[in-house]
């Protein structure tokens, strides 16, 4: 695996597979890899020649009193991780390379009605800042494809509707959410929980598989659907001593984020919560052809083992 720190050891490391027309997939992290990141990286093998991941602490991505400074960093071990997973070429920048005219300068502005919901609200500068890194690292990569996580679903929407509205040409793959065995998504900031909130954080996964497992079974209706994830939700988390803070619970149209009455297309049920100091977010794509089954799978597990 070649490491590269700037935009010329990039265009170095690049020079002979772009000029033998190799296909080259990008997978932009921000380090403190884990099964999540790896599974990117094997989906960017599978559809790539050559692929690129970057590590960038992205300091535009976090508001003021968000954790920038604590963000958990790994440098040795995400590389050893990488070249394991069979990365071609780390591209590891440092702010300066990123931002030469200095952290306060252009963004890229998401439309309005893809932040109105969700984290929008909570983190304004958070998806402008996004797009404005990922913008930057298509024009130092240039990448055929460029492959983002289902876990963070407002992410990839913006992502995807910025890369065709500003005409990148790159391709936009969205890869299913990784999880631990017991439902939890995937997450570098799942390193902050204490044993106690790490228990509790299932909350999360099972609120979402509850609304999953209504949907499968024909529901339509948003404030149903919303209903069943609330009541699980309240159902593991109120008798918790510390119990973890919710920050909302919506299910909208999977495309537009707007809130709907009813799911005629594809839907997305999504949770934030803070659990301790982490402040964790999920998802559940409700459509048909859902890849999210082992969610749903996870919920019949935790209702048969009550019925029990
Ligand atoms: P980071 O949180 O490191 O995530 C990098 C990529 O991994 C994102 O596309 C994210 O959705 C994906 N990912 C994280 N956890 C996952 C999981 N459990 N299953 C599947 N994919 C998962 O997201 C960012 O960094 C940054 O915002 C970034 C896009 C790099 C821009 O700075």
């Amino acid at each position: 695996m070649q490491v590269a720190k700037d935009a010329a050891a990039l265009a170095a490391a690049l020079e002979g597979s772009r000029k033998a027309g190799k296909r080259i997939g990008l997978v932009a992290t921000m380090g403190a890899l884990h099964a999540g990141h790896s599974s990117l990286v094997r989906a960017a093998r599978a559809k790539c020649d050559v692929v690129v991941a970057s590590i960038f602490v992205n300091p535009t991505q976090f508001g003021p009193t968000e954790d920038l400074a604590a963000y958990p960093r790994d440098p040795d071990g995400d590389r050893m991780k990488l070249a394991d997973w069979g990365c071609g070429v780390l591209f590891l920048p440092t702010v300066d390379t990123m931002y030469p005219a200095g952290t306060e300068s252009v963004r890229v502005m998401p439309p309005a009605g893809l932040m109105e919901r969700l984290c929008g609200p909570t983190r304004p500068v958070h998806f402008p800042g996004v797009l404005t890194v990922v913008l930057k690292l298509f024009q130092l990569v240039r990448p055929h494809a460029a492959f983002f996580g289902q876990k963070d679903y407002q992410q990839w929407r913006v992502i995807a509707h910025m890369a065709a509205d500003l005409l990148t040409g790159v391709e936009i793959v969205r890869c299913p959410t990784v999880r631990e065995a017991d439902g939890l998504a995937m997450s570098s900031r799942n390193a902050y929980l204490t044993p106690d909130q790490r228990a509790q954080a299932v909350a999360l996964s099972r609120a979402l598989a509850a609304a999953l497992d209504r949907y499968r079974a024909g529901e339509r209706d948003v404030a149903a659907l919303r209903h069943s994830a609330m009541s699980m939700w309240l159902g593991l988390t109120e008798d918790e001593a510390d119990k973890p803070d919710l920050e909302y619970l919506e299910v909208l149209d999977g495309d537009t984020l707007a809130p709907v009455p009813r799911l005629d297309g594809a839907g997305v049920a999504a949770i934030a919560a803070r659990v301790g100091k982490a402040r964790l977010i999920d998802n559940a794509i409700l459509s048909d052809d859902s890849d999210d089954l082992g969610l749903l799978d996870l919920t019949r597990g935790t209702l048969f083992s009550r019925l029990a």
